[in-house]
């Protein structure tokens, strides 16, 4: 077998970059370890950037998002008993979609299969081969065959704990990280949010943050120490904590109803430089992850495909590689501005242990600027709602 570009993984990274290659003529195979209903039922992000939605409204794929997604104009600030409201279409003219991965997931699958394109679930054992030369080589085994491919260029979206960037000989990448002493314990409910946006609440007590999926579903979290074990966590003791954190005041008048999911995130923040090693490419949670607080893994995976896209589209058209050449410094422009803003938002929230109570005052007074200067309050709104790119994701000549 022969392609372009092998695309190992199928989330957001992989399957935006297979529509983006797609719309630029470029052949490629997406290789997907897990099954397909995995894939489209595994619960995580819900909050898409502007600059996300126009990417997928402009190559036709934000139908169901555009109807079933929730526009928000803003967001909430909640800490000292009072509850603040940060105006994205007032501050920034712009807004977010509040949308489950998973669904992205479906409709960018169900786009890729309507095209005819191929994608293959459950695959095993993907070993990179030739990754430092020009004949780079995928094999794996699919439906008990061994399969190999040939391609130009290996993108590898599989995720943190996927092979692709662990292929890359040790003293290559530069690791950045830091690790979070707190993680989230996530849940999904059968409720009707009880705002209208989503609150990010600051309480002694830790973190705690009311999102939604849809009319009768909310998605919550409340900051819990790493290592937590989800059996000490009751459904009753998640209430009572959400009530604590969201609801003291004239916080949120709870609605409460059945629980079902739950699960622990843990919080970190990880970079590898370069994003590039020969001919392999590395996109998404595979080079970088940020901690949830700024609602952005998802939309810096898509990032990425945007710009690897171009590159390749260049490729294609010029046979150069210089545009390819710049893709990890591209990417991380972007993707430090987002560490930059994802771990500020999780420094000002979160209850942060063993830090000196000087420390905390000033994070406490950080977030108390951000809700009394229009200033500061723009510098949240911009990077909430996706940062501007410098180029379009097609090479156009
Ligand atoms: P993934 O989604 O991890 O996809 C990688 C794919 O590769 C997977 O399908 C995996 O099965 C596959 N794979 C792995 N190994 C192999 C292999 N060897 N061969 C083939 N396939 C392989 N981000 C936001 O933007 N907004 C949010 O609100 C948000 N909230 C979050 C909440 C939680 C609880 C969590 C856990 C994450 C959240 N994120 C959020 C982060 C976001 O979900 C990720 O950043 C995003 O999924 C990254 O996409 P990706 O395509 O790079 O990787
Ligand atoms: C979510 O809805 O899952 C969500 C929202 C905002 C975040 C993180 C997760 O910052």
């Amino acid at each position: 077998m022969r392609t372009q570009v092998v695309i190992v993984g199928a989330g957001p990274a992989g399957l935006t970059l297979a529509h983006l290659l797609h719309r630029q003529g470029i052949d490629c195979l997406v290789l997907e370890a897990r099954a397909r209903e995995h894939i489209e039922t595994r619960v995580r992000a819900g909050v898409l950037e502007h600059p996300t939605v126009d990417l997928l409204d402009e190559i036709g794929l934000a139908g169901r998002l555009r109807v079933e997604g929730m526009t928000h104009h803003g967001i909430r600030l909640r800490f000292d008993h009072a509850m603040h409201r940060i105006d994205f279409a007032d501050l920034t003219g712009a807004a977010i979609t509040v949308y489950a991965q998973q669904e992205l997931v479906k409709d960018l699958v169900a786009a890729r299969l309507a095209d005819g394109q191929p994608i293959l679930f459950d695959v095993d054992d993907v070993r990179l081969d030739g990754v430092d030369t020009d004949r780079p080589r995928v094999r794996f085994r699919h439906d008990g065959r061994e399969r190999t491919v040939d391609c130009d260029v290996i993108a590898g979206c599989d995720g943190f704990h996927g092979i692709s960037r662990a292929s890359i000989p040790a003293g290559v990448l530069t690791v950045h990280e830091r690790v979070y002493p707190f993680a989230w314990l996530g849940i999904l409910a059968q409720t009707r949010p009880s705002c209208d946006e989503l609150v990010y609440a600051r309480h002694p007590d830790g973190f705690a943050l009311h999102s939604m999926r849809g009319p009768e579903v909310t998605r919550q979290y409340l900051q819990v120490p790493a290592g937590t074990d989800l059996a000490d966590w009751p459904d009753e003791r998640i209430w009572t904590g959400l009530r604590r954190r969201l609801g003291h005041g004239d916080g949120l008048d709870l609605e409460e109803g059945p629980i079902f999911d739950k699960s622990l995130a843990p919080m970190r923040s990880f970079v590898v430089e370069p994003m590039r090693y020969g001919r392999l490419f590395l996109l998404g949670d595979a080079a970088h992850i940020v901690p949830a607080t700024g609602a952005k893994g998802l939309n810096l995976a898509v990032a990425d495909a945007r710009v690897l896209s171009y590159g390749l589209g260049h490729h294609y058209a010029t046979g150069r590689w210089d545009e390819l050449d710049r893709y990890t410094e591209r990417c991380l422009r972007r993707v430090w501005q987002v560490q930059q803003f994802s771990w500020w938002m999780t420094a000002i929230l979160h209850r942060i242990g063993g830090t000196q109570p000087f420390d905390e005052r000033l994070r406490a007074a950080e977030l108390d600027r951000v809700v009394s200067s229009r200033a500061a309050a723009t510098t949240l709104a911009e990077n909430y709602v996706g940062l501007p790119f410098a180029t379009g994701w097609a090479w156009r000549g």
